[in-house]
């Protein structure tokens, strides 16, 4: 059978670093708040002339270099972000343009943080439907254009950046030994829209519109529904939590991360942090997380990977991954 294999990964971050000790003259908060309740330390925050698309070229180029390929050898870009650089087109294809790749298709998909989770999804169905060979799987995100820097509440707790996988068709058994995406589950329900959202967009108010969350209500689900789609996703691969080499989950909150792992029963030095870093960049978190535990030799060829999203509709997912 055909199985999604990871040929390569790669990342991409804003020069300017902002520490959470920055914030404080901006807002009334403080560097002990941030971190103790979230983890965060810094985040990447993106100059003028560093967009999504920008980001995620960059992150691109840097996985088709870890590959060992070139744009020419790509058939599909599947871009997860939430921030475009325009309302349409994608932004998927002026990433295809700035990559000199006139071959083949791009799109967009949006899924607020669990984008990129629903992109390897996708991007694996591609893949296994003969549609693609190769497919550039990027998460990109400039939320820091849609923040209310007013808003103490929600300004200091995203990022920027962006991180790719290139996916590639290669052969397995069928078992859960092959290398490649083994299961996924995806979930959505949006009864929770208002909960977490931006206020404006082109077909209600014709702006961008700012960022809103209610934090204490997107926390009291997102254990629950994190560890819903986790156990389904071991039930359909037959596996249970010792199984497991990493968990990359959903930078969001280190709170959100140890909670969820206790519950799952996975050993806190299986899984991945980089909140403290990144803060919570969407859906470029899970691929900037992948691409330093890779970088840093955590993640090796054979290891099995879980990957795991929750954020704004609600959406939320999980897909497991022998490395
Ligand atoms: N600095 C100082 N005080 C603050 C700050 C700040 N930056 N932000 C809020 N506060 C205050 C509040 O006003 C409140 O004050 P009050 O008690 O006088 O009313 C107090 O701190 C406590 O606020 P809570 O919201 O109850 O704080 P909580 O412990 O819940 O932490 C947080 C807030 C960090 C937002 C938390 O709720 C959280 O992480 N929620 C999940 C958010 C999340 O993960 N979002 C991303 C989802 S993924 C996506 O799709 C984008």
């Amino acid at each position: 059978m055909i199985r999604s294999v990871v040929r390569g990964t790669g990342a991409a971050l804003p020069r300017r670093i902002m520490k959470n000790a920055d914030f404080e003259g901006m807002v009334e908060t403080s560097d002990e708040w941030i971190a103790q309740r979230t983890g965060i330390r810094q985040r990447h925050i993106a100059g003028d002339d560093e967009t999504t698309a920008s980001l995620g070229e960059a992150a691109a180029r840097a996985a088709l270099d870890d590959a060992g390929l070139t744009p020419s050898d790509i058939d599909l870009i599947v871009l997860a972000t939430s921030t475009p650089n325009n309302t349409f087109p994608a932004t998927a294809v002026e990433i295809q343009n700035r990559l000199g790749m006139h071959h083949g298709f791009a799109f967009d998909l949006q899924a607020v943080c669990s984008g990129f989770v629903y992109a390897v999804t996708t991007a694996d169905l591609y893949i296994r439907g003969g549609l693609a060979r190769r497919v550039l799987v990027i998460g990109s995100e400039t939320f820091s254009r849609i923040l209310d820097w007013n808003d103490r509440s929600t300004c200091v707790l995203f990022g920027d950046g962006a991180g790719a996988i290139v996916l590639e068709a290669g052969e397995g058994t069928g078992a859960i030994a092959d290398r490649g995406v083994l299961a996924a589950s995806l979930r959505s329900d949006g009864a929770h829209k208002d909960k977490l959202f931006v206020d404006g967009g082109p077909s209600t108010t014709g702006t961008v519109g700012h960022l809103r969350m209610e934090g204490r209500e997107v926390f009291k689900h997102a254990v629950g529904m994190i560890t819903d789609v986790i156990e389904a996703t071991f039930t359909q691969a037959g596996i249970s939590a010792d199984d497991l080499d990493w968990f990359v989950p959903h930078q969001a909150n280190k709170r959100i991360i140890d909670a969820s792992a206790k519950k799952l029963g996975i050993a806190e030095q299986k899984v991945v942090v980089t909140v403290d870093m990144h803060g919570n960049t969407s859906a470029a978190s899970v691929p900037l997380a992948l691409s330093v535990a890779i970088t840093d030799g955590r993640i090796k060829k054979g290891d099995l990977v879980l990957l795991e999203a929750m954020g704004g509709g609600f959406t939320w997912g999980a897909v497991l991954v022998r490395w």
